[in-house]
């Protein structure tokens, strides 16, 4: 029951105040993929306008794969570590060439695309083929640790299965990937690292290191 208000909490301010952001207009696996893999490493308002552009060039995913690598390069130009549009090109190849533009729908098939880890495997899987798994970024380390006072140091190696184990249950069946991207805008906002509102969030009734002072003390991530 606890569970049920949290995903009701969560999701009726989503639909209200979740960002109006270009990948959410549909859930096309390109869109997602793309996005997220654009998301991983570089901020949402720098992200915008490279999304838009790379899809007025290769609208879909066929014309992506035989793009040229060069051109590929040049419209990632300005966003840093080029093995993410390296790897884009190798997954268009593969998706379009040896499957027949035929996604797989869940995070282990994903996992097996080029430059798909967990993370991006997660959001794709959840957006864009509503698989109840986690996508476990940054913003999810700090929302869930803070919610469930989970003090596994983030850097660790046990802590994806601990956050992953964490999460999974709390995952609504019906909207996983709105799920994870209420998480997200949830990350960015009210539950922000810096100079967090947790008093105004809308979970701050299920958030237990609010309830107890501690939210400066989470997520715990040791020095490196
Ligand atoms: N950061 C990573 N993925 C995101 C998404 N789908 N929406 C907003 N921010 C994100």
């Amino acid at each position: 029951a606890t569970i049920d208000r949290f995903q009701r909490a969560l999701l009726t301010w989503y639909d209200a105040h979740g960002r109006d952001l270009p990948w959410r207009r549909d859930h096309d696996p390109y869109h997602v993929w793309l996005s997220e893999v654009m998301l991983q490493q570089t901020g949402v308002s720098t992200v915008i306008p490279y999304y838009e552009k790379w899809l007025a060039h290769w609208p879909t995913i066929a014309e992506l794969a035989a793009a040229d690598e060069d051109a590929v390069l040049k419209e990632w130009a300005g966003l840093g570590y080029y093995s993410r549009a390296r790897n884009l090109l190798k997954t268009a190849r593969v998706i379009t060439n040896e499957r027949g533009g035929q996604w797989p729908q869940d995070a282990a098939g994903l996992k097996q695309l080029p430059g798909i880890g967990d993370y991006v495997a997660g959001a794709v899987a959840s957006i864009a083929f509503s698989q109840p798994v986690p996508a476990i970024d940054g913003n999810a380390y700090r929302v869930f640790s803070r919610l469930l006072l989970i003090d596994t140091d983030i850097r660790s190696s046990a802590a994806k299965k601990v956050f992953n184990d964490a999460i999974t249950p709390l995952i609504p069946a019906d909207r996983p990937g709105d799920f994870n991207q209420a998480v997200m805008d949830l990350g960015s906002s009210y539950m922000r690292a810096k100079d967090p509102d947790s008093a105004h969030s809308p979970v701050a009734a299920f958030d237990a290191a609010y309830q107890q002072g501690v939210t400066d003390q989470y997520p715990v991530k040791a020095p490196k």
